[in-house]
């Protein structure tokens, strides 16, 4: 081992090889604080034949390696085990956009390269790099791609696994794979680079990605409506989508105990409707002019939402400070529910027609089971995904709640979505968090399929060894 890290230390240099025991503890711990690990070494290899050369040290010598982004994943998927006998492969120094083809609309990136930074160099170029999430100011583009996040503006965009159209790939055996011609159309056999995507690093470390760029809108308009339920949300979606065509980029459920706690924990935060209404949405548009010709058509269809649906309010954002007031909003569930103590997370997808009938069943079978715990329930309604958040009753002590009733919660959220023809992970992902959950819930013939492929690519069985399977 001792050789092998040396081996490790002259390939990375000093800057690539974490001493630090303050740095070292923020890339050793999750996100979330749910999985404390420990590292024979950290790496941080600076282009794709450093990692190449690192990892191929790591094959020969049988060392397990985790490929790490920017360590912001809800599910464990990016901490390495607490042996300490595992390498750990952070990618930010990896952070340099390649290019831009501005003719092409693609974006070639090394995968440390902060989500937010490549949707600047996007807009550097007047174009869209339409991948959105809360975490965007610290999360990496291998990490997404990885992941195959999703974020705000899958409705219109797709998930990150639609947005890449080339790949390049460290193997765990060191060998690289690439394909970074970006072609729109290659038929030509099986299209590896989807193998990688959503793998969590299992498979081998995402080093360089293309991406599509869009052309960037030149306005945008929110509004925040005020619904009776996520039934009546999905039907005011089904309606602009009829009268407006592809321009809804996002559209977001905000249930009311959400917004209580973005309300009650975040100053000079209010809500737009300044009324007690069921529940909320938040829906944005885009323009390619100056949007006038948009306005008034959302108008009109927002009118006739309130007509034929359960809308019973709106309002248009009137500036372009005000459209981020409302996203604020949103964002801001996350870390509201974190102040508040924490939350049993849950992320899952049903077929968008089943969303209302689900929630409000895993509601009513939650208050016979678990009665006054409190819901935060928020998420990308016109994704079918939902994240259907679990916090401990007032006055009870959020950890102690979490260690007594997160199985047993988690056991009936994700067995209803299962029931209806769903998913118990939409966008975080398995990582640790939901191993067992795969195992238990992932169809027979699937999960043999993805045994054969990790055997075949990962024959040693080094590659973020008990993640995803
Ligand atoms: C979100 O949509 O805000 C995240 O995916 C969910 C979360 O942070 O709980
Ligand atoms: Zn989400």
């Amino acid at each position: 081992m001792h050789e092998s890290l040396s081996k490790l230390h002259s390939i990375v240099g000093d800057d690539g090889f974490v001493t630090d025991p303050s740095v070292a503890s923020t890339l050793l711990n999750d996100e979330r604080g749910l999985y404390s690990g420990r590292a024979a070494a950290i790496v941080k290899p600076h282009s794709t034949k450093e990692l190449a050369d690192a990892v191929r040290v790591c094959f020969e010598a049988g060392i397990a390696m985790v490929p790490q982004g920017g360590n912001t994943g809800y599910c464990g998927g990016a901490t390495p085990d607490e042996s300490g006998s595992q390498v750990l492969f952070n990618l930010s120094r990896m952070d340099r956009v390649i290019g831009i083809d501005e003719q092409g609309f693609t974006m070639t990136a090394q995968a440390g390269v902060i989500l937010a930074a490549a949707q600047q160099a996007a807009a550097e170029h007047q174009l869209l790099f339409p991948l959105s999430m809360g975490s965007e100011g610290s999360c990496q583009l291998g990490g997404n791609v990885s992941t195959n996040a999703g974020g705000l503006a899958v409705l219109r965009y797709g998930t990150a696994r639609e947005l890449v159209s080339g790949l390049e790939v460290v193997l765990p055996d060191g060998r690289i794979w690439s394909d970074l011609k970006g072609l729109r159309k290659d038929n030509t056999g099986y299209d590896l680079k989807q193998l990688f995507m959503g793998a969590e690093g299992s498979l081998g470390i995402i080093s360089t990605v293309v991406f599509r760029l869009y052309p960037m809108p030149r306005v945008r308009i929110a509004a925040w409506l005020a619904i009776d339920n996520i039934g009546e949300a999905v039907a005011v979606l089904a309606l602009l989508r009829n009268q407006l065509g592809d321009c809804i980029t996002s559209f977001e459920f905000i249930s009311r105990e959400a917004l209580g706690l973005v309300l009650r924990s975040m100053p000079r935060t209010q809500n737009p409707i300044d009324t007690v209404h069921g529940h909320y949405a938040l829906v944005e548009l885009a323009a390619f002019d100056d949007g006038g010709a948009l306005n008034s058509d959302f108008e009109q269809a927002l009118l006739e939402a309130m007509a034929n649906t359960g809308l019973s309010d709106a309002v248009i954002a009137q500036s372009e400070q005000q459209r981020l007031a409302f996203w604020q909003l949103r964002e801001m569930i996350p870390s509201a529910e974190k102040q508040m103590g924490g939350s049993i997370k849950h992320d899952v997808s049903v077929p968008i027609s089943q969303l209302c009938s689900y929630s409000e069943s895993v509601v009513a079978a939650m208050e016979r089971k678990f009665p006054a715990c409190r819901h935060s329930i928020y998420g990308h309604v016109g994704d079918g995904n939902i994240h259907f958040n679990v916090l401990a009753p007032e006055l009870m002590q959020a950890d102690a709640y979490r260690r007594e009733n997160a199985d047993a919660i988690s056991d009936l959220i994700h067995g209803m979505a299962m029931a209806c023809n769903g998913s118990f992970s939409a966008e975080h992902g398995i990582g640790m968090l939901k191993r067992s959950e795969l195992a238990k819930f992932g169809d027979p013939v699937g999960l043999e399929l993805m045994r054969q492929i990790k055997a075949t690519l990962d024959p040693k069985g080094l590659m973020n060894p008990g993640k995803v399977l």
